[in-house]
């Protein structure tokens, strides 16, 4: 089983100007040394208007952080108003690209075809899909987590070979969490990973154990290094504490 390098993604959502992300981008490269990428890969996932800034400023710089998208069409190209392609993309050489977030799942109809489609395109543009899947708290309360998660991951990674699926992310981020301070206790989120790994194991198997699966919810300096000192937590998915590049940077050291 290779090792796997933990992922520390920041989703900025709908936050941060072009001119504010190369701002937050820069203050996050001071405030990290060699020992944090060399022990952790940072991405951040800024807004579609500040991806070339951000691009430039990485490249231009010589930071060592990768470029991360929130969302994407799953076409190529053609008369899609409004939408944005893995080409466009990958052109920016953005390498991950968020697919089937909970808050596209619920604000913006998202279905379980539609996040599938998006791995695919994702994966032929040469990107990395980090596949978001979490039960709402009505689910949790009622038992139905592990059977809810099961099918999501399911209907993401059916019939997907395992060479494919091997260069996938899984962001494992229960809904009640996101956005509300109150994060998964570790054992619970290192249990429900557990479950996603072992549905990984039926359906791709032999790369199951190589794939990393990363929590997220609520995911902040004060939480980080017991979530990550969990065996089956890959890393973190951070929303509201990677804006501020100290906080963000503070995570990413309790990582290592
Ligand atoms: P949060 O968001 O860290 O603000 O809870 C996480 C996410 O939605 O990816």
């Amino acid at each position: 089983m290779a090792e796997r390098k933990p992922l520390m993604a920041g989703n900025w959502k709908m936050h941060h100007t072009h001119l504010e992300a190369i701002q937050v981008v820069q203050k996050l490269s001071y405030r990290l040394e060699k020992q944090d990428y060399d022990d952790v890969e940072v991405v951040v996932c800024p807004a579609f208007t500040a991806l070339r800034s951000v691009q430039t400023t990485l490249e231009g710089d010589r930071i060592p952080i990768g470029l991360g998208a929130q969302n994407c069409y799953f076409e190529t190209q053609g008369a899609f108003t409004g939408e944005v392609s893995p080409t466009m993309l990958a052109k920016l050489h953005v390498q991950y690209v968020i697919v089937g977030h909970s808050e596209r799942r619920e604000l913006f109809g998202e279905t379980d075809e539609i996040v599938a489609k998006k791995l695919r395109a994702v994966l032929a543009a040469e990107m990395q899909p980090i596949v978001c899947v979490g039960e709402s708290l009505a689910q949790r309360e009622a038992g139905e987590t592990d059977a809810f998660v099961t099918s999501q991951v399911h209907a993401a990674f059916e019939k997907l070979p395992a060479d494919k699926a091997a260069r996938c992310v899984i962001a494992y981020e229960p809904i009640w969490a996101i956005g509300t301070g109150r994060n998964a206790t570790p054992d619970d989120a290192n249990a429900t990973i557990g479950v996603i790994r072992s549905t990984l194991r039926d359906i791709v198997s032999g790369t199951a154990d190589d794939m990393r699966i990363v929590y997220g919810g609520s995911m902040k300096p004060g939480n980080a290094a017991d979530l990550m000192a969990m065996p089956e937590i890959d890393g973190g998915l951070v929303g509201g504490a990677s804006l501020d590049p100290d906080d963000f940077a503070r995570i990413i050291r309790y990582s290592r």
